[in-house]
């Protein structure tokens, strides 16, 4: 039997003539055009691969006390891959907790005076998760306007509704809360701003939450290991550590010298991490080398408490002779300086002289720079002798491009 095949409806629209078809690769064609903007702007980024025996004094990193290499963090992170083996190997609720994980919770909450601790991939993924799962659509999220990219991206990734609040103002964070509709209200906080290294006036904000029924969330990357009895952190300078409304986030790869962060705080936000939270459930557990390793120097600074103050003594050195020489520095509350730029340019210029002068420098820009102030970003580091830091002052003054001194 002929089978029967359907009329062919009448053609409404003349069909198109055939496009050619664009070149494969075509659609990244965008991404040449943002990079010329970029460089002309003079925001071109590149990567620079350094060698393992580089003789540069190091004032770019975060390693504040001077202990990635520390021979007890190294052995430390070394044994831990010998035992453990080279990754965690599936994620925290598989696999992924060891024995070590689990030492580095307890001993981390114990040193920082808090009921809990859990260990994330990185300090990135502990802020993403700390600011998702500790909101819901019927929460007011206040955060500071110079707060971390981290925070910030946790902020775009949460459920609540985000008030960014001016940088270091207490009555406006306070004002936020008073006139919120929410049920819940986060205020979110660095403890000490990664541009300038001046400190969140956590006190007032603590103060603000309690009165208006509000939690406090501080990311304290940068007090860990330098603020606070012993390097405890910035919740403990200010008397706030074991709040039940307070919660911190740290990275381990600052003053600890290794890789991974975390959040602290009172049990049951920890339980309901554990159980919530998208960045810990979905990543693979921290590397055993960097748990130890993290461990190791956490044991190194609670056996050598002067450590902490050692790093803030050298920010407070370094801030001191470069305002002595004329040049714009900021007045450090922990271990981070700032140096102004008269622009970016200018700035990624300096840091590239003083790097070939032997003296590596952070140089931050927009659009890492809140205000887009270019800065050099100095990191002072508690191993540095007195000889090293007055060099380094010497280094940077020589350099200095025009327009940098002081008016
Ligand atoms: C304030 C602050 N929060 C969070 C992070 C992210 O931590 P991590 O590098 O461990 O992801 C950093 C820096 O790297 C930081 O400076």
């Amino acid at each position: 039997m002929a089978h029967r095949t359907a009329p062919e409806p009448p053609a409404l629209v003349p069909a198109a003539a055939p496009e050619e078809a664009p070149a494969p690769g075509a659609v990244f064609d965008w991404l040449d055009e943002t990079a010329e903007l970029r460089a002309r702007a003079g925001l071109t980024r590149t990567l620079r691969s350094r060698p393992a025996d580089d003789p540069v004094i190091d004032l770019a990193g975060n390693d504040y006390l001077g202990l990635t290499r520390h021979p007890t963090v190294t052995r430390a992170a070394a044994d831990a891959a010998l035992r453990w083996g080279g990754g965690a190997t599936g994620s925290r609720l598989v696999t992924g907790t060891t024995a070590l994980h689990t030492e580095l919770e307890g001993e981390l909450a114990e040193f920082c005076g808090v009921e809990a601790a859990l260990v994330f991939s990185s300090g990135y993924t502990a802020n993403l998760a700390a600011l998702t799962a500790l909101t819901d659509p019927d929460t007011l999220i206040v955060s500071d306007a110079y707060n971390h990219a981290s925070l910030i991206d946790g902020c775009r990734l949460a459920r609540g509704d985000v008030h960014r609040a001016p940088h270091s103002d207490p009555d406006a964070v306070r004002a936020a809360l008073a006139g919120r509709t929410h049920r819940r209200a986060l205020v979110v906080t660095d403890s000490v701003f990664s541009v300038d290294g001046n400190a969140a006036r956590l006190p007032e904000l603590s103060a603000a939450v309690s009165a208006h029924g509000a939690a406090l969330l501080v990311d304290d990357a940068h007090g860990l290991g330098v603020l606070g009895p012993g390097g405890s952190g910035a919740l403990a300078a200010a008397g706030l550590a074991g709040r039940p409304d307070t919660v911190a986030t740290v990275t381990l790869s600052k003053s600890l010298g290794s890789q991974g962060g975390a959040v602290l705080g009172p049990h049951r936000v920890i339980r309901h991490l554990v159980e919530t939270a998208r960045t810990f459930i979905f990543d693979t557990g921290l590397a055993p080398a960097a748990a130890g390793a993290a461990l190791g120097a956490l044991r190194l600074l609670r056996a050598e408490p002067h450590r902490a103050e050692r790093a803030r003594e050298v920010a407070r050195s370094l801030s001191d002779r470069l305002t002595a020489v004329g040049l714009q520095a900021s007045t450090p509350d922990a271990a981070v300086v700032s140096v102004r730029a008269p622009g970016p340019e200018a700035a990624v210029a300096w840091a590239a002289d003083c790097r070939r002068a032997g003296l590596a420098v952070g140089c931050f820009r927009p659009p890492s720079v809140p205000d887009g102030v270019s800065r050099l970003r100095l990191t002072a580091r508690g191993d540095l002798t007195d000889a090293q830091i007055a060099d380094a002052v010497r280094t940077i003054a020589a350099l200095a491009p025009a327009g940098a001194h002081q008016a």
